[in-house]
């Protein structure tokens, strides 16, 4: 697991507010733990990159990842380009991932990105990326569950605050699943899908999903 003192180093010149957003995010989610599931190796198109926190984490451990990151908040994308002068193999491009191309891709993460998207249009982005991934590629896939419900309850008020009041996030309704929703999905989509739950010593009910696209 890349070491959080790496990473706050990597961060240190940056503005207040960036320095902040890190130490907070890394406190709350379980990045560097979802980081350690990806391949070493291949092009990892993370869509709703948002500011590149978490695709410039996949470039600190391992050099051999290329990433591509895509965003519909100009803002955050801005904030990332920055990001692409301090790696060789990582981009940002500002996009809706609903309807902009995905290049073809080993692998495919979604951090923290579906839960801000309408029900039907979560499937068509889940469709592109099954069909974006070359055989025997992976969908990486964390979001927010819907139990145990004390978390839920709390991660729907965080998010109430952060997304609805301060702004923070685009968007202005959310559209949580439950596990068992998400896994029957994207079976239905023909991904083999290994959930992995990673709320343990957090207030949120983080889960993620490994998914494996056929040979
Ligand atoms: C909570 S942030 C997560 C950012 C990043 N994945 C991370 O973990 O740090 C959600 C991101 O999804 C982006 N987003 C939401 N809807 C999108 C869409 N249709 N196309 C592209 N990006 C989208 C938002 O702009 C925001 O940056």
């Amino acid at each position: 697991m890349i070491p959080k003192k790496d990473i706050l180093d990597f961060y240190k010149k940056s503005p207040f507010s960036t320095k902040l957003y890190i130490k907070i995010k890394l406190r709350i989610c379980p990045l560097l733990a979802v980081e350690t599931h990806f391949p070493a190796r291949g092009t990892v198109l993370d869509l709703g990159c948002g500011n590149g926190v978490f695709s410039s984490l996949l470039k600190m451990g391992s050099p051999e990842r290329t990433v591509v990151g895509i965003d519909l908040d100009p803002n955050k994308v801005r904030q990332a380009r920055l990001l692409e002068a301090r790696f060789e193999g990582l981009s940002f491009r500002e996009g809706n991932i609903a309807e902009s191309e995905y290049p073809a891709a080993d692998i495919v993460s979604l951090i923290d990105v579906l839960y801000l998207i309408p029900y039907e249009v979560q499937e068509r982005i889940l469709r592109r990326a099954f069909a974006a991934l070359r055989p025997g590629g992976v969908l990486l896939l964390k979001d927010m569950d819907t139990r145990p419900r004390r978390k839920y309850a709390w991660n729907y008020f965080q998010e109430t605050v952060s997304v609805k009041i301060v702004g923070f996030t685009l968007g202005s309704k959310f559209y949580f699943r439950s596990r068992e929703d998400y896994i029957r999905l994207l079976e239905g989509i023909g991904f083999k899908v290994e959930p992995v739950p990673l709320d343990r010593g957090y207030w949120y009910p983080h889960i993620f999903f490994r998914c494996k696209k056929p040979e």
